[in-house]
């Protein structure tokens, strides 16, 4: 595997997925395979738990980790190729990304999309000029469209957790008060699907998700018939696709509480951090025995090793 920035096949995730949880039992098991090498963990954006995780991941396996906040701590960078570059961008992602190329084995990258150039942001512009131009192996952090190690720790805690080899698992969309990009929600939808599960998607009208990213699953627009029988439930906001970037509602009615769950009473409830307490998600789910976003947020760091040891290797 060179480059980790999406579902590619069932095999490739049962595989990453039974790593992860060979590395939760013994974190230490490859503690030799990234000796002598680095990566190079690249933010446009911020990020609390992917950088942390990644790093703790790299660490376990003999690695070093450098991380560099691009955003605040580099040189403005000029992305479109041919530019001429008279105005406030310094560097090219041209230079920057060769220079990157030779200090580092492995460059991981977070790059949020603008919501506001959807063909840009569609086509994971940013993540491809970096593929383009370092000639390294890449792992997304964050793309524009997709969020591959969030989806890697969200298999493994649904594989972990499992009843049934084909449970019920729900996507629900928040509401939010900023235009959040889709990429969770994306990339959720397209492992969940890949994996076997059974998925419905559920949000209001003028939500709909880009359907590269949701063929196979049921879209219900009615939120508490969707939620019937679930086994687990992906809470996540994201803006419009199709009026790209817009926030069409923010009212709370969306908002996941457990009279919601009356129909679906063993259900455990996902999100992937940071969450917006009572607006994307109540307090009386996120602190009950539902909740399973804390043991989300510490699956990623085996899922970042597995990752990492499968580009090693
Ligand atoms: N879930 C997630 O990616 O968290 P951070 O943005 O804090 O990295």
């Amino acid at each position: 595997m060179k480059y980790y920035t999406q579902f590619e096949n069932k095999q490739l995730a049962d595989t990453l997925i039974q790593k992860a949880l060979e590395y939760k039992e013994n974190p230490l098991l490859d503690k030799t395979l990234g000796q002598g090498k680095r990566i190079g963990l690249l933010f446009l954006n911020p990020s609390l738990r992917t950088r942390i995780s990644t790093q703790i991941a790299a660490s376990n396996l003999g690695m070093e980790a450098i991380v560099l906040n691009m955003d605040k701590e580099s040189w403005a960078l000029e992305m479109e190729d041919g530019a001429i570059m008279n105005q406030g961008k310094v560097e090219h992602i041209k230079d920057a990304a060769g220079v990157l190329g030779s200090y580092f084995d492995i460059l991981a990258l977070r790059a949020f999309p603008s919501l506001t150039n959807k063909s840009e942001d569609s086509e994971d512009f940013i993540l491809h000029q970096f593929i383009k131009h370092s000639g390294l192996p890449l792992i997304s952090l964050e793309s524009a469209i997709r969020h591959p190690l969030q989806s890697l720790a969200d298999m493994v805690t649904i594989e972990e957790l499992k009843s049934k080899p084909k449970p019920k698992v729900v996507l629900t969309w928040a509401p939010h008060i900023k235009a959040i990009p889709h990429a969770v929600a994306n990339s959720f939808s397209e492992w969940a699907i890949g994996c076997g599960h059974e998925v419905t998607i559920t949000h209001p009208e003028g939500y709909e998700l880009d359907e590269r990213f949701t063929k196979g699953a049921t879209i219900e627009y009615d939120q508490e018939k969707a939620l019937a029988d679930a086994d687990f439930v992906y809470v996540k906001n994201w803006s419009a696709f199709n009026e790209y970037g817009k926030i069409l509602r923010t009212d709370e009615s969306w908002m996941l509480t457990e009279q919601k769950l009356l129909k679906a009473p063993n259900a455990k409830v996902m999100h992937c951090l940071p969450v917006r307490r009572n607006v994307e998600l109540s307090d009386e789910i996120l602190d009950s025995p539902r909740s399973l976003v804390q043991h989300q947020a510490n699956n990623r760091i085996y899922a970042a090793q597995a990752a990492i040891s499968e580009i090693l290797r």
